[in-house]
């Protein structure tokens, strides 16, 4: 007999969505263009026409990452795709890897390493801080890493790593250098080429301006070198760059993988024309400037930064401290229930000790900083926890 289909219990009705703008550590707002993108007619994921859209989408990346390598793409995931793929694809079970921890994305970064079996050496940095050139060139010169991991802008602690010189560092060592840029790319400058990049990965829904579901990643020839070299196969299907890249006409043909992301890749098309049109000098300029125009408006109001160094405080992702006897999450609230804003708590170690303040791709406006401005001098004056300041009552 055939069993009693049971009741639907949900979702009934129209999907209802409320309206927030998202001031936090991302996803950012999408530009309206760009979720509109998604509503085009769906293709098949081999047809001819779709190619040309991932041949736009290769274009659009070649000119973010600044690069000239044919080996770009997008991961069918968040950051973390990127992040597996670029672990997954660059190191074999057993070889040395340099991971870079100063928040949470080295410390997941160790523990996807440890997962696909490399041998991992923690290289730690107290919260807030970030690595000298000579402290990582110790590192490498002491352990010849197979690879050295580096976030160049940490969302959890708020630190931008300085780059330069590291790959030549890693090239005169037989060292592959990756990148993480989920929360920097299209924020602040970024030369793949220049810097001697040989992996990277980002996400869609930060600067970029795009939903979430989409990885940009590069290899360089170094790094597609070392994969084609392996002893042993990629460990994860679904990351194997031979065949993910063999999709994305890596090698010069193209052959089913996976089925792309159909939508979200035009909304990445749409995005990354967006970036081209602003332009990489104009964004990286607009992301500083709202960045300052923040600071002087939290310093007035008596809060201090969490990364004491300007050199090496992030513009996108802002990690404010929590004075003491303020209730945290009683501004988050504040800013949700009035506004519908997000801000955000910290994340990992940071948690308690800050908020933070993204100010990223679409949402990087001087009235979205205004407003976050307001939230939390209204927030704080609820509490009774604004310094008493004429210009402020
Ligand atoms: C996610 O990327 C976060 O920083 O919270």
């Amino acid at each position: 007999p055939i069993p009693e289909v049971k009741a639907p219990e949900g979702p009934k009705g129209v999907i209802n969505v409320p309206q927030r703008l998202l001031m936090g550590p991302g996803p950012a707002n999408a530009n309206p263009r760009v979720l509109a993108a998604q509503c085009l007619p769906l293709l098949g994921h081999m047809h001819p026409p779709f190619f040309k859209i991932m041949d736009e989408i290769q274009a659009g990346l070649r000119y973010l990452f600044q690069t000239e390598s044919k080996y770009t793409c997008l991961m069918s995931g968040t950051g973390h795709a990127g992040m597996e793929a670029c672990i997954s694809n660059l190191l074999e079970p057993g070889e040395t890897f340099v991971v870079g921890d100063k928040g949470i994305w080295g410390l997941r970064v160790a523990d996807i390493g440890e997962r696909f079996g490399a041998k991992v050496v923690h290289l730690k940095k107290d919260a807030g801080h970030t690595f000298s050139y000579d402290e990582l060139k110790e590192a490498v010169e002491k352990h010849k890493p197979a690879a050295l991991f580096l976030c160049q802008g940490d969302s959890s602690t708020g630190v931008h790593q300085n780059l330069s010189g590291l790959g030549e560092l890693c090239h005169k060592n037989g060292t592959l250098l990756i990148i993480d840029t989920v929360c920097t790319l299209g924020g602040v400058p970024f030369f793949a080429d220049a810097w001697g990049i040989d992996a990277m990965y980002s996400g869609s829904q930060k600067v970029i301006g795009a939903p979430p579901g989409a990885s940009p990643l590069f290899f360089s020839q170094r790094a597609v070198d070392k994969l084609k070299s392996r002893k042993t196969k990629p460990i994860s299907f679904c990351w194997d760059l031979n065949l993910v890249g063999d999709y994305w006409g890596w090698y010069n043909s193209r052959s089913y993988h996976h089925t792309g992301m159909v939508s979200t890749w035009y909304a990445m098309r749409e995005a990354l024309a967006v970036i081209g049109e602003d332009g990489l000098e104009n964004l990286w300029e607009k992301h500083q400037r709202l960045h300052n125009e923040l600071w002087a408006g939290l310093k007035e109001m008596g809060l201090e930064p969490f990364v004491e160094d300007p050199a090496e405080r992030l513009v996108t992702v802002n990690c404010i401290k929590v004075p003491p006897g303020v209730d945290w999450k009683a501004v988050i609230d504040y800013a949700m229930d009035t506004y519908n804003l997000e801000i955000w708590g910290g994340l990992g170690q940071t948690v308690g000790k800050i908020w933070r303040v993204g100010i990223m791709g679409y949402n990087a406006t001087p009235g979205n900083v205004e407003l976050v401005l307001a939230a939390f001098r209204e927030a704080l004056k609820k509490q009774g926890k604004l310094p008493d300041r004429p210009f402020l009552t």
